[in-house]
């Protein structure tokens, strides 16, 4: 069933956001006919551009980032019809009113009042005053329909990320508010709560009784991609381990929820957010390193250092890498490492999650059976594959009873288009107002709580190693002493 009537304000709509991912994430929805029957999408920038020209500009961004290529040109003409370019200078209070205006035009055309959502893919210090000029707007006090959606990053730290919720939700109601997290919008992430909870065979050892560790890694190929200017401020704990890393342990360690409601499964997974147990700053280089790139050759290419990136300082001490140990304090979990890592220019991309099952309690099979023995392992792979893999032993075929680790997997069929992008889904779920896979208000100040012990250290504490690894590698040293100390080792690519 396609979502009611829309309307999509998009802040920032002559950024990059909205150039490669937001406008193909709304065309995918169109061409597999999702979109609403009646629906516009207004781009709201401060770049003059005719509705034609802003067209011209958004289908070059189709052409190179829609999952899915126009069939034909009629395609993209049909399309572009229902999306216009708004002129706007966010700091002009008067021009607010030329949004309502156009509202009051489509629900006179359409003869239904529409949803409204104010997309907001903008600086984050843009945020607040936009998000306060809206509030005054009569629209928003429409709880059913109005919406608003933030876009990462969600503050600079607890505080701000409070102050920012406290400005909100004075303004809107918590139903209204989108917080985005666009891993939570990835298939396979959205998988791991079938994987877990439709099958009646991993819940009765998803627990501290049967596994041994579990490993979270999120590493990237690419570097800052011209973004130096946000990413010194920020580095790799509030970049990638606030919120999508944080997020994959809550889907993996929550408990099993009693409905698809979106505040009982939000609920389920702040929960686990709050037995993570606190970092004490004494200990957090025992739980905690960092990294930081230097200059060197990337798959046969010559890639500058961190330091001599633009927008960057010179000395830095921003990180590009970061792994944490936690443990999180509850029955399930008790004593059970879940171990992460996240870093820019490491060797290969792939972000994965591995559940180290313990070994299996005796071992009756002849001694040389003992030697190509592994225990069990259940790896569940994000991107770039999408796959869940089990690893077990299986007897070698002959006379000899011998053992083999073998995997037993399941492939998403990649070899097609119909995938579905992280913002196609998120995108329809705003327009559906189903804020299930969106941040709660509790939830990001309990992610944010988690990490503040680590950055307040970091900040007062500055690097003395920096740069401290190459690119095409997996990182520092002292990441792979991080978990070698506990006798493991990191798991860098799923396996074949
Ligand atoms: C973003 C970060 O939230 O996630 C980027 O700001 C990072 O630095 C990106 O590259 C990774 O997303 P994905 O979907 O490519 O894994």
């Amino acid at each position: 069933k396609r979502p009611p009537a829309s309307i999509l304000f998009i802040f920032g709509g002559s950024g990059d956001l909205n150039y490669r991912k937001l406008t193909p994430a709304l065309y995918n929805l169109f061409l597999d006919e999702w979109m609403p029957d009646q629906f516009a999408i207004v781009g709201i920038g401060r770049t003059e551009y005719s509705d034609e020209k802003y067209r011209g500009h958004l289908q070059e961004g189709l052409d190179k980032f829609s999952r899915r290529k126009a069939e034909t040109d009629s395609h993209y003409q049909e399309f572009f019809q229902h999306v216009n370019y708004l002129q706007l200078d966010a700091g002009d209070i008067a021009s607010y009113q030329r949004i309502a205006d156009y509202v009051c035009k489509k629900e006179e055309e359409w003869g239904v009042h529409p949803n409204v959502i104010f997309y907001l893919a903008v600086a984050p210090q843009l945020v607040p005053s936009i998000a306060q000029e809206l509030g005054t707007l009569n629209l928003c006090k429409e709880k059913n329909t109005t919406r608003i959606v933030i876009e990462k990053p969600f503050g600079h730290d607890l505080e701000s990320a409070h102050e920012l919720n406290d400005l909100l939700t004075g303004l809107f109601a918590e139903e209204q508010i989108f917080r985005i997290d666009h891993y939570l919008g990835k298939e396979t992430v959205q998988n791991i709560l079938a994987l877990r909870f439709a099958n009646a065979l991993f819940e009765p050892v998803w627990n501290r009784h049967y596994i041994d560790h579990i490993q979270i890694t999120a590493a990237e190929s690419v570097g800052l991609e011209g973004r130096g200017g946000y990413y010194e401020h920020s580095g790799a704990l509030r970049d990638m381990v606030q919120n999508h890393i944080l997020q994959l342990m809550c889907m993996v360690a929550m408990e099993a929820p009693v409905s698809f409601d979106a505040n009982e499964i939000r609920n389920k997974k702040v929960d686990v957010l709050n037995a993570i147990r606190p970092l004490k700053k004494e200990d957090v280089h025992e739980y905690a390193v960092r990294g930081q790139y230097g200059a060197g050759w990337m798959k046969g290419k010559q890639v500058t250092g961190y330091r001599e990136e633009k927008g960057v300082n010179p000395q830095s001490p921003t990180e590009t890498y970061a792994a944490v140990k936690f443990f999180i304090d509850n029955w399930r979990w008790q004593g059970v490492p879940f171990y992460v890592r996240t870093g820019k220019l490491m060797h290969q991309k792939s972000t994965h999650i591995t559940i180290q099952f313990k070994d299996a309690p005796t071992f009756a099979f002849p001694s040389e059976a003992a030697e190509s023995w592994r225990s069990n392992r259940l790896t569940i792979s994000i991107q770039p594959e999408m796959d869940i893999r089990i690893r077990f032993q299986a007897k070698r075929p002959g006379q000899t009873m011998s053992l083999d680790p073998v995997n037993m997997t399941f492939t998403y069929d990649n070899s097609d288009d119909h995938t579905p992008e992280a913002y196609e889904t998120l995108l329809l779920d705003v327009m559906e107002g189903d804020a299930t896979l969106f941040m709660r208000a509790d939830q990001v100040e309990s992610a944010w709580k988690v990490i503040m012990p680590i950055l307040e250290t970091w900040e007062n504490r500055h690097p003395v190693d920096f740069p401290n690894y190459v690119p095409d590698s997996w990182g520092p040293e002292d990441a792979d002493a991080l978990i070698a100390r506990d006798g493991h080792a990191w798991i860098n690519l799923p396996p074949e």
